[in-house]
């Protein structure tokens, strides 16, 4: 059994209005009309009734990454395999919990390095809210149906994994996730990354045994946060005209840019990236390629055939 998709992020902030704004005039993103009022901000990317559950709290961060395992037997499946790796997983069985997320299981684990997760399951009811998108910015959509006319998740997400590395490579591999790409660049002091796919999109979830404050961002988790960093997250649109205007929108507010535009060697995405309001990167992107079963690992040392330079 194998997760399906990157469903759902749940990002603590100090001032949800921040991200509502962020969400909504940045970004393209729509608040959620369909989710009851519980305080959260739900923005919405697609056909989902959130992509992004906004939560208040002491510190800016990501708290989880909400993985989608499809049904009720697949969750089930899943996690007879989880107990039978001996990994540990919280089943939350919360009904207020459950609505929140718009889910109908979930369980809270964390990868050997200490990123938070959840897994879920939820009916084509709690996944489809039936209100189309509709960005009130330039964004015709977000890719989030690949060609092959699967979910393919709201984007992708990078994560610092310091410590037990190929442990949590294992970990990841357990949840059904298969190398798409390994990048090394040990001889640049940029140490190692495993790109992983649970579907068609290039890779859901990216590992980097980095150790120190994020790369992209510079920001060291708060003590806080149980987990060791989040990168970046990634969103993905139609075309490069809507990067550039986004890019406008970033400048056009002094949001800090800590990549340049830029393409990517694996995914061969054109992005760019900056500073969200939750203390990690976001990546705007376009032309992500998708995979198929026969597609075979690649391995690089650069991440980027021009561009994508680190500010700061
Ligand atoms: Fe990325």
């Amino acid at each position: 059994m194998s997760i399906k998709n990157l469903g759902y992020l749940v990002v603590q902030s100090t001032d949800l209005s921040k991200w509502d704004d962020y969400g909504t005039n940045v970004i393209g993103m729509m608040k959620s009309s369909s989710m009851a009022d519980n305080g959260s901000v739900y923005l919405k990317m697609d056909q989902r009734p959130f992509r992004y559950q906004v939560i208040e709290g002491p510190f800016d961060g990501l708290l989880y990454c909400g993985w989608d395992a499809g049904n009720e037997a697949d969750f089930n499946a899943l996690l007879e395999k989880l107990s039978a790796k001996g990994t540990a997983f919280e089943k939350i069985e919360d009904a207020a919990v459950l609505a929140e997320r718009s889910v109908s299981g979930l369980v809270r684990l964390a990868d050997p390095s200490g990123n938070q997760m959840e897994l879920y399951w939820s009916t084509d009811a709690q996944s489809n809210d039936g209100v189309a998108f509709e960005s009130s910015l330039d964004v015709k959509e977000f890719v989030t149906v690949g060609d092959d006319g699967s979910d393919m998740g709201l984007g992708h997400v990078v994560l610092n994994a310091p410590t037990d590395f190929e442990g949590v490579h294992a970990f990841y591999q357990d949840l059904g996730f298969t190398d798409s790409d390994v990048t090394n660049m040990d001889d640049k002091g940029l140490g190692h990354i495993y790109f992983m796919h649970c579907g068609a999109r290039h890779h859901s979830v990216a590992i980097w045994n980095w150790g120190g404050p994020c790369p992209e961002t510079n920001f060291q988790p708060s003590p806080e946060s149980k987990a060791p960093g989040c990168g970046h997250v990634m969103s993905e649109v139609r075309s490069l005209s809507e990067v550039g205007q986004c890019l406008d929108r970033v400048n056009e507010r002094e949001i800090m840019v800590v990549s340049s535009l830029g393409e990517h060697i694996n995914d061969e995405m054109y992005s760019f990236y900056h500073l969200t309001p939750g203390n990690f990167a976001m990546e705007f992107g376009y032309n992500g390629i998708q995979l198929d079963e026969k597609w075979e690992t690649t391995h690089n040392t650069e991440a980027s055939h021009w561009g994508h330079k680190w500010q700061g």
